[in-house]
C-alpha cells in the first residue's frame, strides 16, 4: 500500500479500546450561540467551545458582519457586538458552512434587513430554505431571490402561528430568534426539540428573551424592545454525536470506555438502540461508562427528527451493522441521499445493498483496510470507525471534512489505545 500522504488519517485494527473520553461542546449547538450574539450589544463568553474548523469559519463570517471574535483559551470563545453591523453575508462566507443561514432570522430582526448568498447543498444532497423563508414570511418579512442571493426586509415583524410541515433544526431557530424583537407573540408548531435547539433557547431566555415552551414542540415566543436583550456568558452543550462516535469506535473494537460530558438525557433512544446491538451502557454522573463485550448484534434502524435516532448517527450504525451479527435493515428519512459514504465501506469488504432510501446490511467478521475517502462530516468520521474494525491499515482522505465538526478525534482515540496517525 502506498504511504499516507500529509493531512491523511490512517487506522489499524488493533483490538480493544480500555479509558475515558471526554467529550466537547456540540457544533450544531455552538454555531448557533456564536449568531445569537446578533441579537444584543456586549461582550458574551462562551465556553465548552470545541475547537474545529467551523467555528473558526463562523467567526469569519460573523466577522464580516461586524461582530469580533477571539479565544481568551482553548475552548473559550469572547465575542463582542458594538452594534455596528453590516447586515450581508456574502457568497465566500456563505457556500463553507451551512449554518451561515442562520445568520437569517437575528440580522432580520435586529437590522430589518439582511442579504445572504443562498446556502447550496450537501455531498448528501440538497437543502432546501422554504420553511425558513414561510416562517418568516408569516411575520411579515418580505423577501426577494435573485442573482445567488436571498433578501429579506421587514421594518418590524409581528408574531404570528408557524406550524412547520416538519420539524426543521433550522428553520425553528430562525423563526426563533428572529420572533425574540417582533411586535407581539409567536408560536412555533412541530418545533425542532433537538439539544441543541434548546441550548440556543437557554441562551437566549439568559439574555432576556421571552420563550416557554423550551424543549417541547411548541415554542411560544414573547417579543421584547429591541436593545433590552443583553449578553451574557453560556456554556456549550455537549456533542451527541461526538459521543455516538466514540461509543461506535468501542462497538466495533471492543473494550471498555467512560465516555465524559456526555449527557444521557440527550441519547436516550440512541443508547437503547446500542443496547439493543449488545454493548452494556450505564449513565453514571458525568457521562455513560459502556463495555463491548463480544460481537455486535444487528438491529433496523431508521432515522427521525429528535427525540428519534439522528440521520447524523447512520454513518456510524451502518459501520456497526457491517461488523454485525446478522442483518439489519436501515431507513433514512432526512436526508434520501445521505448514503454515498457506503461505496467506501463496501471498498473495505462491507456487504452494504441501497434502494432509494433503505440500506440493507449483512455483517461480515472483519473489513479490511483500504484508501477511502471522507465525504463528509459523519461520513468521515464513521471511516475511522470502520477502520478500527478492518485488517490491516485504512488510510482516509477528506480529512478537512471531519476537521469540521470533530475535536481532536486522532488524538482522543489514540489516547484510549486506538493505532491512530495523522500524517
Ligand atoms: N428541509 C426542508 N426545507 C427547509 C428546511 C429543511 O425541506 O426549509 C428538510 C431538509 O431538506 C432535510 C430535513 O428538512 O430533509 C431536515 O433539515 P433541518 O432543517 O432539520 O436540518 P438543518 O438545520 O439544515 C441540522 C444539522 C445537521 C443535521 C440536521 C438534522 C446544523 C448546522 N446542522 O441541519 O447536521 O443533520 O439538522 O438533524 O445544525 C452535521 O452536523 O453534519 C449535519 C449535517
Amino acid at each position: 500500500m502506498m504511504a499516507p500522504a500529509p493531512g491523511q488519517i490512517a487506522v489499524r485494527h488493533v483490538g480493544e479500546l480500555k479509558g475515558s473520553i471526554d467529550v466537547p461542546g456540540a457544533k450544531n449547538a455552538v454555531l448557533k450561540l456564536m449568531v445569537a450574539t446578533i441579537l444584543a450589544d456586549g461582550t458574551y463568553e462562551l465556553s465548552n467551545v470545541p475547537q474545529i474548523a467551523d467555528v473558526a469559519i463562523m467567526s469569519d463570517l460573523l466577522e464580516a458582519i461586524g461582530i469580533t471574535t477571539d479565544v481568551p483559551a482553548p475552548g473559550r470563545l469572547r465575542m463582542t457586538n458594538t452594534g455596528d453591523l453590516v447586515p450581508i453575508a456574502p457568497y465566500e462566507q456563505v457556500e463553507r458552512i451551512r449554518a451561515s443561514i442562520n445568520v437569517l432570522g437575528p440580522l432580520l430582526t435586529r437590522c430589518g434587513h439582511v442579504r445572504l448568498s443562498m446556502p447550496g447543498g450537501d455531498d448528501f444532497g440538497a437543502r432546501p430554505i422554504d420553511l425558513h423563508v414561510a416562517g418568516l414570511e408569516a411575520m411579515g418579512a418580505v423577501f426577494k431571490f435573485s442573482h445567488g442571493d436571498v433578501e429579506a426586509s421587514a421594518d418590524r415583524l409581528h408574531g404570528a402561528d408557524v406550524t412547520f410541515s416538519f420539524p426543521s433544526v433550522g428553520a425553528t431557530e430562525n423563526v426563533l430568534t428572529a420572533a425574540v424583537f417582533a411586535d407581539g407573540v409567536t408560536s412555533i408548531d412541530n418545533a425542532a426539540r433537538e439539544p441543541e435547539v434548546i441550548d440556543l433557547c437557554e441562551m437566549l431566555v439568559s439574555m432576556g428573551a421571552d420563550i416557554s415552551g423550551v424543549g417541547s414542540s411548541r415554542l411560544v415566543v414573547r417579543g421584547v424592545p429591541r436593545g433590552s436583550l443583553r449578553a451574557v456568558a453560556h456554556r456549550t452543550v455537549p456533542d451527541r454525536i461526538q459521543a455516538a462516535t466514540y461509543r461506535a469506535a468501542l462497538g466495533v473494537a471492543g473494550g471498555e470506555l467512560t465516555i465524559r460530558e456526555a449527557r444521557p438525557d440527550h441519547m436516550h433512544n440512541v443508547l437503547a438502540r446500542f443496547r439493543d446491538m449488545g454493548m452494556e451502557i450505564e449513565p453514571i454522573p458525568d457521562g455513560v461508562h459502556a463495555v463491548a463485550a463480544s460481537r455486535l448484534r444487528s438491529i433496523d434502524v431508521q432515522t427521525l427528527p429528535y427525540p428519534g435516532i439522528a440521520t447524523d448517527y447512520k454513518p456510524l450504525m451502518i459501520t456497526m451493522l457491517s461488523v454485525a451479527e446478522g442483518v439489519g435493515i436501515v431507513t433514512e428519512n432526512l436526508y434520501p441521499g445521505r448514503f454515498r459514504y457506503i461505496e467506501e465501506l463496501m471498498r473495505l469488504g462491507a456487504d452494504v445493498r441501497t434502494n432509494g432510501h433503505h440500506a440493507v446490511v449483512r455483517g461480515v467478521p472483519r473489513l479490511s483496510g483500504a484508501p477511502v475517502k471522507a465525504h463528509d462530516i459523519r461520513a468521515g468520521a464513521a471511516m475511522v470507525v470502520a477502520g478500527l474494525a478492518a485488517e490491516g491499515e485504512t488510510v482516509i482522505s477528506g480529512v478537512d471534512h471531519i476537521d469540521r465538526g470533530y475535536d481532536d478525534l486522532v488524538g482522543r482515540l489514540r489516547s484510549v489505545g486506538a493505532d491512530i496517525t495523522r500524517c
